[in-house]
């Protein structure tokens, strides 16, 4: 077995359950890109300070490079008995360059070391989300710019509610998923912290320069109180709740489409690439993708409470349990990241049925909103005109009809104040056009949307 690198004071070996459970590396070991530059900018650092020489400090950055190619290239023999991503490739580096790897430690712990790459990590993940979410809403704002003119029956309580644009409602999500992409930047600014330079818990008696490691690395910043620096994970938990509300989002349009592909509604057609069918039943054409990732929420908000319930009571400062950070947002960050790309994709080839929502339209009354307003416009107060507009729904259902297609005479059964302008009044078209004002479903409103979207995508 090999030494252990913290095995200086250990006579007796580690059990061997002992080592499968305490490992990380099985996991960790995603890592390898962040510690890998953490390690190069410390050791420069080092070097700058006059802690290292700067010849040692170039070897350890070339034996580092060496490693990430040897990873890279699948030829890396991690080991378990390593315990973790840094343990691995340090030792791996002493083997590489001999005293220098053994002097890249100087000033630094696992404890800020295992900081640091996980902020990074977290960091580049939620960026990728970020250009996942642009690029849904991308291909929303092209759906969206199709459909401005295309009217659909919108629901509240999931029933026939007023006539709005398709377009309309796809921006929708596009302004949820566009305030989630704010959200991460904001995220961003807390997690990509340098907590370089807060060693164990303590800081340290090294003449390091933090601000010069973070900068190298890209950063925000750096800590300021080692403690802190060292035993908090709330990036990990904001940006798994940032995590949460993408597939929170997801999952409504999700459902969505799972009505809408429902041939009651018929609205869209799956595209063959994003369905699948039955084993039985050989008509199936089923909306599994999007079913998947409804599900798929479950995991993400799970991960989210998992690692709630890992930091909370943890005394200061860096406790082992916060080792398990890593896997929950592992699993989280799979999710998010293959749910956008499937939604972009799924988005890209979605076709609306749009006779068949015009079909729809006509069954549920949407324009009744109108005929009330019509009797507003004629001095009727609200409440009666409510009242009056029930009535006439309530005959044009007896008949079987629409209200658009009740007779004058009909119409005047309820009210004498109806004339032949009713009609126009009635048009779905006219009451979506009518809506003028800003963030309103008329089209002018929509376009307004596309464009300052499309700006924002530029
Ligand atoms: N694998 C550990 C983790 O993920 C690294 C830090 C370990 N530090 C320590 N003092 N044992 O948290």
């Amino acid at each position: 077995a090999e030494k252990k690198m913290w095995g200086g004071r250990f006579r007796q070996k580690t059990a061997a359950l002992v080592e499968e459970y305490t490992q990380s590396v099985s996991y960790d070991r995603l890592m390898y890109r962040q510690d890998i530059a953490g390690s190069k900018a410390h050791a420069r650092m080092l070097a700058r300070q006059g802690v290292i020489s700067q010849d040692d400090a170039d070897k350890i950055v070339s034996g580092l490079a060496q490693i990430q190619e040897e990873i890279e290239s699948g030829n890396f023999v991690w080991r378990r008995e390593m315990e973790d991503v840094h343990m691995n490739i340090e030792s791996r580096l002493s083997e590489l360059v001999g005293d220098a790897g053994k002097r890249l430690h100087t000033g630094r712990s696992r404890n800020d070391q295992v900081a640091l790459d996980f902020r990074l990590y977290v960091s580049d993940a939620i960026r990728e989300w970020q250009e996942q979410i642009r690029a849904v809403i991308a291909e929303l704002v092209k759906q969206a710019e199709h459909h401005v003119d295309t009217l659909l029956p919108g629901c509240t309580h999931m029933q026939p509610a007023q006539p709005v644009s398709l377009g309309h409602h796809l921006l929708a999500y596009a302004w949820m998923l566009r305030r989630d992409y704010d959200r991460i930047a904001d995220c961003d600014k807390r997690t990509r912290v340098c907590p370089l330079g807060a060693a164990a818990l303590a800081g340290t008696t090294y003449p390091l320069d933090p601000a010069s490691v973070a900068e190298e690395l890209g950063m925000f910043g750096t800590f300021r109180n080692s403690m802190d620096a060292v035993s908090d994970r709330d990036f990990a938990l904001e940006s798994m709740f940032c995590g949460s509300l993408i597939m929170a989002h997801l999952s409504r349009f999700c459902e969505e489409l799972i009505i809408w592909a429902n041939p009651n509604f018929g609205y869209i057609y799956l595209p063959d690439a994003y369905a699948t069918g039955s084993s039985i039943m050989p008509q199936k054409k089923n909306p599994d993708v999007a079913e998947i990732m409804r599900g798929k929420v479950g995991r993400v908000y799970g991960a989210l409470t998992t690692l709630l319930t890992t930091v909370k009571g943890l005394p200061m400062t860096y406790n082992r349990d916060l080792q398990e950070d890593k896997e929950p947002f592992m699993d989280a960050d799979k999710t998010v990241s293959n749910s956008l790309a499937l939604m972009a994709g799924m988005l890209s080839e979605l076709r609306f049925n749009t006779q068949r929502m015009a079909m729809v339209m006509r069954s549920g009354f949407l324009n009744a909103t109108e005929l009330a307003d019509y009797l507003v416009g004629k001095g009727v107060p609200f409440r009666e005109a409510h009242h009056i507009t029930g009535a006439a729904v309530a005959l044009a259902e007896d008949k079987g009809k629409a209200l658009e297609d009740l007779s004058l005479d009909e119409f005047r059964s309820v009210s004498e104040l109806i004339t032949d302008d009713v009609y126009t009044v009635l048009a779905y078209e006219t009451a979506v056009a009518r809506r003028k004002t800003q963030g309103g479903t008329g089209p002018d409103s929509v376009r307004a949307q596309l464009a300052e979207l499309a700006a924002w995508l530029a």
